[in-house]
C-alpha cells in the first residue's frame, strides 16, 4: 500500500470515529460505546491487508489446524498432515496457503479423496502459495507434506549441541514467517486458528508444545514404526500461526507451583528450576496490571544454546536461551518480557509486521512494570536508561546505514523481510511512546485504559491504525488538539524521538556513571566504589567505557573484576566487545568459546562486526576462522544475520 492510500484511509475514518465518538456523548460511557469504537477498530483491522501473506481469508479462511507428524531424526524431517478447517464464502471456489520450502504430497477433502491444488512461483521470502480448488460447500483440506532442509523454522541438532550431549534435539521458531516452512497454512498473524497437533518422536524423546497436554506420553504404538511414541496437544483458543511451536528433545520438567514449571534438558532441569523460581510472582504482579492471565498455565522452557534469540513468548511456553541461566537470577527481565507477550502480542497481536511495535514497545513497557512490582523500582529504573542507551545507538546507527525508515514505528515493509525490520526501534521507542502516554495521563488512567484495551481486543489483531482509533476513543476523547500537543502522529510515523520523549533516568546509574569517570580519570580499579553491583549496574559500567580506553587499562579492569570469566553472558558479552575494540588479546579465547558455544543472534552479531571493524587484520582473520567453526552449529537466523558480515558464505 502506497502512502497516500493510508493518508485517504485516515480520511475516511475520521467520519467513522466522529460517529463512535457521538455514540459516546449522546449515551455516556456504558459498555456500548467501547462496543462502537470496538466496530469501528475491527472495520479498519478487517481492510489492512498482511503484505507478507498469499492468504485471501475473505473468501477461504482456516480457522483450525489439526497436526499428525512424525519427526524422523535420520532424515531431519517432520512429515504427516495437517488437516485444516475452513470458513468459507459461500461461492469460494478455492483457498490459499501459505507454504516454504515444503514438499507437498497431496491434498484431500475430509473423507480422503483427492482435491486438485497448484503451487505457485512465489519467491524466496515469502515461499509459494498452494490453492487448492474446493468443491462446494468444503469445510475441510487435509495436506500431506514434509519438511525440507531448506525451511527455516526446525533446528534439528546433533547430541553434540545440546547440555546433555546423549539426545538429539528439534525446535521451532515461527515468528515472524517461519510458520510456513513446518505448517501449510495461512500464516498470517491478523488469521488466528485453534490447533491440535498428534507429534511422533523416538520413544527416548519427549515433544512439547505451545498447548495444553504437555508430558502426558499417551503410550499408543504406532503401528510399523516401533521404538516411537506420541504427544496429544490442544490450543483451543486462536492464536497467531507464529505461535505455535514445538520441541522434541530428553526434555524433563519441574513444577514451581501449581500453575507454572520449567521444562529442559533433564541435565539442566535444576539449575532452570532455580533461576526461574520467581515466576509465579511475576505472574501475579502482570495479572494485577491488566488482567487475568488468559492462557490456563505458564511454563518455560530452555532451549540448547543455538536458539538464535534471547526468548519467544510462545503461549503457555515460552522458549528462552540458556544465556539468562546466570545462577543469580540476574537477568530474568527476560522471561518478564516473555510473560507480558501473553497480553501484548498472544492475547491481542499485531495484525501486519508493520504493526510489529504493537507488540515489542507494548511488551517492554509491560515488562518493566512487572520488573518493578517484583523488584522494586530502583531495578525497573536501571532497565528502563540501559533500553533508553541501546535506542539512541540504534537510532543513530539507522540513519547512517541508509535504513533511515526503519526509525519509524510504523515502517513500510513491503517487499522487505520483516526479520530486518528487527532493531531496537519498535521496542524500545515504542515503550518510550507508551511512557510518554503514561507521563501525561497518570499511572492511573493509561493502565485503566491499558486494561480496558486488552479486554476490548483479546484474541484479537490490531493494526497500528486501530489502535489509534481505540486510543482516539479511550483515552484521548477525541480530543483533537490534545492529540496535537501529545505529538502522536510524529511517534508514529515520523523518523525521530519527539521531544515530549520522558528521558529515563536512574540514581544508581548515574553513580555508576561517577565511577566510570573516576575510573578514566586514573583511580585504581580496586578503589572503586562497585560492592554488590548488580548486573544492569555492571552492563552500565562497561558501556559507558570510552572509546580512548587503552590495553593498560582493560589489563587492570580484567586483574580487579575477572571480567573474562564473567558466569553472566550479558556482562561478558559487554567485556568482549570493548576487548575487541582495544585489541585486549588475553580474552580472545574466551571470546572464541563464547562465539562457539551459543548462537544467540542479538550476541552474534555485534561480536563478529566488532571483529570485522578492527584496523588490524587479525579482527577480520579471527572472525572468518571462529565463524567456519561456528556456523555450522548456528540457528538460519543468526547464520542470515552474520553471514553479510564476515562475508564467508560456506554451503
Ligand atoms: N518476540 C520476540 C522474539 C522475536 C522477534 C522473534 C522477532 C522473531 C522475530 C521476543 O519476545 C523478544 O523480544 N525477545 C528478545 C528478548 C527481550 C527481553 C527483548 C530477544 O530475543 O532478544
Ligand atoms: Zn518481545
Amino acid at each position: 500500500m502506497k502512502s497516500w492510500m493510508r493518508a485517504t484511509t485516515t480520511l475516511t475514518l475520521a467520519g467513522l470515529l466522529a460517529a463512535a465518538a457521538g455514540a459516546i456523548v449522546l449515551s455516556g460511557c456504558t459498555p456500548k460505546d467501547s462496543t462502537t469504537a470496538s466496530a469501528t477498530v475491527k472495520a479498519i483491522v478487517d481492510r489492512t491487508p498482511d503484505d507478507h501473506s498469499y492468504a485471501k481469508p475473505q473468501e477461504a479462511r482456516v480457522t483450525h489446524i489439526d497436526l499428525d507428524l512424525t519427526a524422523d531424526f535420520e532424515s531431519r524431517t517432520l512429515r504427516g498432515t495437517a488437516s485444516l478447517t475452513l470458513e468459507t464464502q459461500a461461492n469460494a471456489k478455492q483457498v490459499i496457503l501459505d507454504t516454504k520450502a515444503l514438499d507437498i504430497e497431496g491434498v484431500t477433502d475430509a473423507s480422503g479423496a483427492p482435491l486438485k491444488y497448484t503451487l505457485g512461483q512465489g519467491d524466496p521470502m515469502m515461499g509459494r502459495p498452494l490453492t487448492i480448488n474446493l468443491p462446494q460447500g468444503a469445510q475441510k483440506v487435509v495436506v500431506r507434506y514434509r519438511t525440507t532442509k531448506d525451511g527455516t523454522a526446525l533446528q534439528w541438532l546433533d547430541p553434540a549441541q545440546t547440555a546433555g550431549k546423549a539426545q538429539p534435539f528439534l525446535f521451532s521458531q515461527g515468528e515472524e514467517i517461519n510458520t510456513r516452512t513446518w505448517i501449510p497454512t495461512q500464516d498470517s498473524p491478523a488469521i488466528r486458528q485453534t490447533y491440535s497437533a498428534r507429534i511422533v518422536v523416538p520413544h527416548a524423546l519427549t515433544a512439547v508444545m505451545s498447548a495444553d497436554g504437555k508430558l502426558t506420553p499417551d503410550g499408543e504404538a504406532v503401528p510399523g514404526e516401533a521404538g516411537e511414541h506420541a504427544f496429544r496437544f490442544t490450543m483451543s483458543k486462536p492464536i497467531a500461526p507464529y505461535l505455535i511451536a514445538v520441541a522434541v528433545g530428553d526434555i524433563g520438567f519441574k513444577a514451581e507451583d501449581e500453575h507454572n514449571g520449567v521444562y529442559a534438558e533433564k541435565v539442566m532441569l535444576d539449575k532452570a528450576a532455580y533461576e526461574f523460581a520467581d515466576v509465579g510472582k511475576m505472574v501475579d504482579a502482570a495479572q494485577k496490571l491488566y488482567g487475568p492471565y488468559p492462557w490456563g498455565r505458564y511454563d518455560v522452557l530452555v532451549l540448547p544454546p543455538s536458539f538464535p534469540y534471547g526468548g519467544m513468548e510462545n503461549p503457555t511456553l515460552t522458549f528462552v536461551t540458556p544465556t539468562v541461566i546466570t545462577g543469580d537470577r540476574s537477568l530474568v527481565s527476560l522471561v518478564a518480557h516473555e510473560l507480558a507477550h501473553s497480553w501484548s502480542g498472544n492475547l491481542v497481536t499485531n495484525a501486519t509486521w508493520e504493526d510489529f511495535w504493537l507488540n515489542e514497545g507494548f511488551t517492554v513497557y509491560f515488562e518493566n512494570r512487572i520488573m518493578e512490582q517484583v523488584y522494586g523500582k530502583d531495578r525497573a529504573d536501571m532497565l528502563k536508561v540501559l533500553g533508553y542507551q541501546e535506542l539512541q545507538g540504534t537510532l543513530k546507527d539507522l540513519d547512517s546505514s541508509g535504513h533511515a525508515n526503519f526509525t519509524e514505528l510504523h515502517p513500510d515493509l513491503k517487499g522487505i523481510n520483516p526479520d530486518d525490520y528487527f532493531t531496537d526501534v519498535p521496542y524500545e521507542k515504542g515503550a518510550a511512546f507508551l511512557r510518554m502516554l503514561e507521563a501525561h495521563f497518570g499511572r492511573a488512567r493509561f493502565d485503566a485504559y491499558l486494561k480496558g484495551y486488552f479486554a476490548r481486543y483479546k484474541f484479537k489483531s490490531m493494526t497500528t491504525e486501530g489502535f489509534l482509533a481505540d486510543l482516539r476513543v479511550n483515552l484521548l476523547h477525541n480530543d483533537d488538539d490534545l492529540e496535537k500537543s501529545l505529538k502522536i502522529h510524529e511517534w508514529i510515523y515520523g523518523k525521530d524521538l519527539p521531544d515530549n520523549v520522558v528521558v529515563p533516568t536512574s540514581a544508581a546509574l548515574d553513580e555508576v556513571g561517577q565511577q566510570v569517570k573516576a575510573f578514566v580519570a586514573g583511580a585504581d580499579p580496586k578503589t572503586l566504589n562497585v560492592t554488590d553491583y548488580s548486573s544492569p549496574q555492571w552492563q552500565y559500567f562497561l558501556t559507558q567505557m570510552p572509546d580512548t580506553l587503552t590495553v593498560d587499562q582493560m589489563v587492570t579492569l580484567d586483574k580487579t573484576f575477572d571480567f573474562t570469566q564473567s558466569h553472566n553472558d550479558e556482562i561478558l558479552f559487554d567485556w568482549l566487545v570493548l576487548s575487541v575494540k582495544h585489541g585486549y588479546r588475553p580474552a580472545l579465547p574466551a571470546l572464541e568459546t563464547f562465539l562457539t558455544s551459543q548462537g544467540r543472534a542479538k550476541f552474534c552479531t555485534p561480536l563478529y562486526q566488532a571483529l570485522m571493524k578492527t584496523p588490524d587484520p587479525w579482527g577480520p582473520q579471527l572472525a572468518k576462522r571462529i565463524y567456519a567453526e561456528a556456523r555450522p552449529g548456528y540457528h538460519f537466523l543468526t547464520r542470515e544475520a552474520v553471514d553479510p558480515i564476515v562475508n564467508a558464505k560456506q554451503p
